[in-house]
């Protein structure tokens, strides 16, 4: 069977593959690496070899990946308590990794951010309309200090709001249900 394409494939066609040829030129030459690779691995990764580690192609670091060494078992065999079970229950729900870690930021660069002590992402100012993590938290001073919820009208209706899926302890990672809207 013959299944005429488009008269406009051959131009793209052609253009893909002199600008291919042409960085497999240039790439030669320089550090082909450094022509992708956005800054250094961290020191934890240097080690590794690959892009295609963490990488997938035309999709970029996925949590497939990361999961591919960082299993359940991995975090069973290596971690803290605490740290074990947050992890584990990350992989069982599916939650992205990259939503609290990083890479390519220098081989001394941290690759835990951000959210380290926010477990709701920016996503709890866009949603509740709040600006500040202390309309619903008083916190303790000091690390290792607890976090109190403030018994107010804001987390009361934040409570109501899930229809029964916001549960006492169970719902402070919002991402892992809801979609932050804009980054
Ligand atoms: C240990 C895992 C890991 C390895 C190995 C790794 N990367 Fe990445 N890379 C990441 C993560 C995670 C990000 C996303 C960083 C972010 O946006 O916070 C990223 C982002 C990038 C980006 C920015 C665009 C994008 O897809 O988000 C490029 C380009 C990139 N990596 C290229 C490379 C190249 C080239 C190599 C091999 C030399 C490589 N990476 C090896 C984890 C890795
Ligand atoms: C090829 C295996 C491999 C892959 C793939 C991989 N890692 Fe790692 N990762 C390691 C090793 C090994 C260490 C160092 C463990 C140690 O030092 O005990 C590490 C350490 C870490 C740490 C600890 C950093 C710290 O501050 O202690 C984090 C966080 C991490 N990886 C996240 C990720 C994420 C996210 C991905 C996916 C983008 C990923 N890793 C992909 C092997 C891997
Ligand atoms: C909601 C935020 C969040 C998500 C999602 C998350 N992490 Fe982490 N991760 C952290 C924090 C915070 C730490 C530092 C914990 C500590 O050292 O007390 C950490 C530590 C780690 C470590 C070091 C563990 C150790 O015991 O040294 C690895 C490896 C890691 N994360 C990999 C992953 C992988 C793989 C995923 C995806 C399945 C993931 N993380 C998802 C926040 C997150
Ligand atoms: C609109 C109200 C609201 C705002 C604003 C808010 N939080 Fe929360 N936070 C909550 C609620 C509700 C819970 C308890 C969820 C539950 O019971 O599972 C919580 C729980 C927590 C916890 C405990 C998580 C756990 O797993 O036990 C921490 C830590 C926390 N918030 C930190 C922060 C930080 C940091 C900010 C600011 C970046 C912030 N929160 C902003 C409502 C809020
Ligand atoms: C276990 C899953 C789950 C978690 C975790 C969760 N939610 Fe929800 N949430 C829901 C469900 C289900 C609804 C009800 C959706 C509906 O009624 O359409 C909801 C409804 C809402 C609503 C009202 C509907 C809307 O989209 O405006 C808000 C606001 C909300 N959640 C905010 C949060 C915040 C903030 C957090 C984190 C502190 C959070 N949720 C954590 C499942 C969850």
């Amino acid at each position: 069977m013959y299944l005429p394409l488009p008269s406009s494939i051959l131009p793209i066609t052609l253009a893909l593959t002199l600008l291919l040829i042409g960085w497999l030129g240039w790439a030669n030459e320089r550090d082909p690496e450094s022509l992708w690779a956005p800054g250094d691995l961290s020191q934890y990764h240097a080690e590794i070899g690959t892009c295609t580690s963490c990488h997938q192609a035309f999709r970029g670091p996925t949590t497939a990946k990361c999961v591919g060494c960082h299993s359940l078992q991995w975090f069973a065999d290596i971690s803290e308590a605490t740290v074990k079970e947050f992890h584990q229950s990350k992989i069982r729900n599916g939650r992205s990794c990259l939503d609290c870690h990083t890479e390519h930021r220098g081989r001394l660069g941290q690759i835990v951010i951000g959210e380290t002590g926010n477990p709701h992402g920016e996503y709890i100012f866009l949603a509740t309309g709040t600006r500040s993590c202390t309309d619903c938290h008083a916190f303790g001073s000091g690390p290792g200090k607890p976090t109190m919820l403030l018994e107010n009208d804001l987390s009361r209706s934040l409570f109501a709001k899930g229809s029964g899926a916001h549960q006492p302890g169970e719902f402070a990672d919002c991402l892992q249900c809801h979609v932050a809207r804009s980054q």
